[in-house]
């Protein structure tokens, strides 16, 4: 072939590259939302997050039913942050897309933050948390829903029958890397199983197995324990939230309406009846009403639906009393919050095998990229995580309560300030961590925290974040499991395989807040822990599912609010206890199982491919 033709070959190529890079289909939104609601519909569901884009889109399936979706954020089209995973760490910087909560202060916790306050951010945006979240796909362990139908005494939360709902949403890219049987190719929520990336893996996958870990192909199947590749929520490279899995592939639908900027302030409830009618919701600064024929069902996640549930006057009698809320009925709402926190171990090495900045910006992984969804741009960094567990019985079990996580960077300065960690701490750390040009952070976590803490209203603002007072690591084991997961990231880094590449930790010297302590010893650790965990960003459990008779649920096995008509929560409000894992893939499935009944269909048979 000539030169010219080359070139011109070269020439489209780029252009198609910068033209899916620039555009990211920028679509005119008006053209596919509803600015105005009706009046009404049977369903109204609040929140498009993990749990509400899945409802919309199975709800409205049944074209003899009306469905509105209300969403506070706007659409999630236009950013890159949000699409290619290598950027998924910059999203921050579109503020308007998160409800950056701050926890309250604690008593001696937190230390090493502004003002004691952790930054617990929550997606605002069509698609929610799973538009802005790091990917991981992750189900949880069997005995976590084993126990949810043992404490609601409803067998149908078991692992065998809600394995089918899981494969039902989920459409595996890469099936001949996982285990048969516990997965499916024909869901619509995309996920792969990181196969191509950078030699770091293989040295982080050989690094545990030096240290006693064996290899596990598939977390979500047979068994959790080991060291494996993570699974994530992409599919040719591009991010698979839930906006784009299960809302946009129906907007055309007639019976479904899909609302922006549209924050709801509260459920209404006729005092006679003690049923919800609709929903009063603020669009673009109007108030209005809409009503619900059949139900109303609160997808807004586990800090917006207990707001919700509170502003409507379902909540702790004394705590609504005291904000001059009129009292619908007294439950429990707000209680059972907690969440997964773990510790940041940065593991210098001497050679670029982690994402750098040029491996990231060459025309190599540009066309790469665009072209087959592959390389570098990928990936966010996270390709390996390894569970382990605080005793033998639960290894035995394979019920691991540690999760050792991975960023593609050393933490440093820039971002521990927009996680609201302290300057003072910042400032000391960044000394010891700017020598590493090249690394990664080590981040274990405690995934069975026995601490329990709870959420208030701070005002009858709707607009008002609540109070979150997360009474973190008041359990020592909570700290313990920390700790353990803390300690294997510091072997790791002086295990053969990563020493070949030269690793080192970069916290080398103690910490001012900690400086009582004999650097290094458990007392030490334990006091670096309490001071600077790390969130997971998983909040849970604020509207608990189970037992009618259980004073401390909110809501029965089939998540309808207790004691009122016609309103569900669907999320991770419900989760009577946070599962062993990242909470995306277990939220979709809660969803997946509340539209069957909802929609009152007979759920599929039982399934255990063990
Ligand atoms: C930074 C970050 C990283 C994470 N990483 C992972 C990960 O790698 N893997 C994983 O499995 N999980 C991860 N998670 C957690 C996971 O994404 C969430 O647990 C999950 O998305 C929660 O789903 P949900 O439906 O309960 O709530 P959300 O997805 O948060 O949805 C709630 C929706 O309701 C809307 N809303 C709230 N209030 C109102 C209101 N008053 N009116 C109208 N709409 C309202 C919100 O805008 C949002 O769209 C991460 C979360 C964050 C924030
Ligand atoms: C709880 O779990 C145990 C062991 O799995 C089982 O034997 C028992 O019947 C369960 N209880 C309920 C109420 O489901
Ligand atoms: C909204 O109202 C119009 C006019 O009454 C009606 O034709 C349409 O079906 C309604 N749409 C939905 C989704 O309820």
């Amino acid at each position: 072939m000539s030169s010219n033709v080359w070139k011109v070959a070269f020439f489209a190529v780029l252009v198609a590259v910068v033209f899916q890079w620039i555009c990211n289909c920028k679509d005119d939104p008006s053209r596919y939302f509803v600015a105005k609601p009706n009046a009404s519909y049977d369903y109204i569901i609040v929140g498009s997050g993990s749990a509400g884009a899945v409802l919309a889109n199975r709800l409205s399936a049944n074209p003899d039913v009306t469905v509105l979706l209300l969403e506070a954020g706007g659409s999630n089209r236009g950013y890159r942050e949000l699409r290619v995973p290598v950027f998924m760490w910059q999203a921050g910087i579109h503020e308007h897309l998160f409800f950056n909560y701050l926890t309250e202060p604690e008593q001696g916790k937190a230390a090493g933050y502004e003002d004691g306050r952790v930054k617990i951010p929550r997606g605002r945006v069509l698609g929610g948390s799973s538009g802005v979240n790091f990917l991981l796909y992750v189900r949880g362990s069997r005995h976590d829903y084993d126990q949810w139908a043992n404490m609601s005494g409803d067998e149908t939360w078991d692992y065998r029958h809600v394995l089918p709902y899981f494969k039902r949403s989920e459409r595996i890219t890469n099936p001949d890397n996982i285990e048969p049987g516990f997965h499916s190719s024909s869901g619509s929520l995309g996920v792969t199983k990181i196969m191509d990336s950078y030699a770091i893996r293989d040295v982080l996958v050989e690094g545990f197995k030096d240290i006693g870990f064996e290899y596990n192909p598939d977390y979500n199947g047979r068994k959790m324990m080991g060291v494996s590749r993570s699974q994530i929520t992409t599919a040719n490279g591009v991010r698979t939230d839930t906006a784009e899995s299960f809302i946009w592939p129906i907007l055309e639908r007639p019976n479904l309406h899909v609302t922006l900027d549209a924050h709801v302030q509260k459920v209404i409830v006729d005092q006679a009846t003690k049923a919800a009618t609709g929903v009063e919701v603020i669009i673009r600064g109007q108030k209005v009403k809409v009503k619900a024929r059949k139900e109303v069902i609160l997808s807004a996640g586990a800090v917006g639906s207990p707001q919700i549930l509170m502003l409507s006057g379902i909540g702790p009698m004394e705590h609504l009393k005291e904000m001059g809320i009129p009292v619908v009925t007294d439950l429990p709402v707000g209680k059972n919050l907690h969440d997964h926190f773990g510790i940041d171990v940065p593991i210098a090495v001497d050679k670029p095998i982690t994402v750098s900045e040029s491996s990231v910006t060459s025309l190599w992984s540009l066309l790469r990229y665009s072209l087959f969804g592959t390389g570098p741009l990928s990936v966010s960094g996270c390709e390996v995580m390894a569970f382990t567990a605080t005793s033998q019985e639960l290894k035995q079990k394979d019920w691991p309560d540690v999760q050792v996580l991975f960023t593609g960077s050393v933490l440093k300065t820039p971002i521990l300030q927009t996680l609201h960690q302290s300057s003072q701490v910042s400032k000391e750390l960044e000394e010891q961590r700017d020598t590493a040009s090249y690394g990664l952070t080590c981040a274990p976590n405690f995934l069975r925290p026995k601490s329990r803490g709870q959420l208030r209203l701070k005002s009858r603002d709707p607009f008002e974040y609540p109070a979150l007072d997360m009474n973190y690591l008041d359990e020592q084991m909570d700290v313990d499991g920390i700790v353990l997961g803390m300690e294997i990231c510091q072997k790791l880094a002086s295990s053969k395989p990563l020493k070949a590449v030269g690793a080192r930790l970069t916290d080398t010297k103690p910490l001012s807040i900690c400086s009582e302590h004999k650097f290094n010893s458990k007392a030490y650790k334990d006091c670096v822990v309490r001071a600077r965990l790390l969130p997971i960003y998983h909040p849970s459990g604020t509207c608990k599912m189970g037992k009618v008779s259980d004073p401390t649920t909110v809501v029965d096995p089939n998540l309808k609010v207790k004691g009122i008509a016609g309103l569900r929560v669907v999320d991770a409000s419900i989760m009577p206890s946070i599962v062993s894992g990242n909470t995306h893939a277990s939220v979709v499935m809660i969803a997946e199982k509340a539209s069957d009944m909802i929609m009152g269909q007979t759920p599929p048979p039982p399934e255990d491919p063990l």
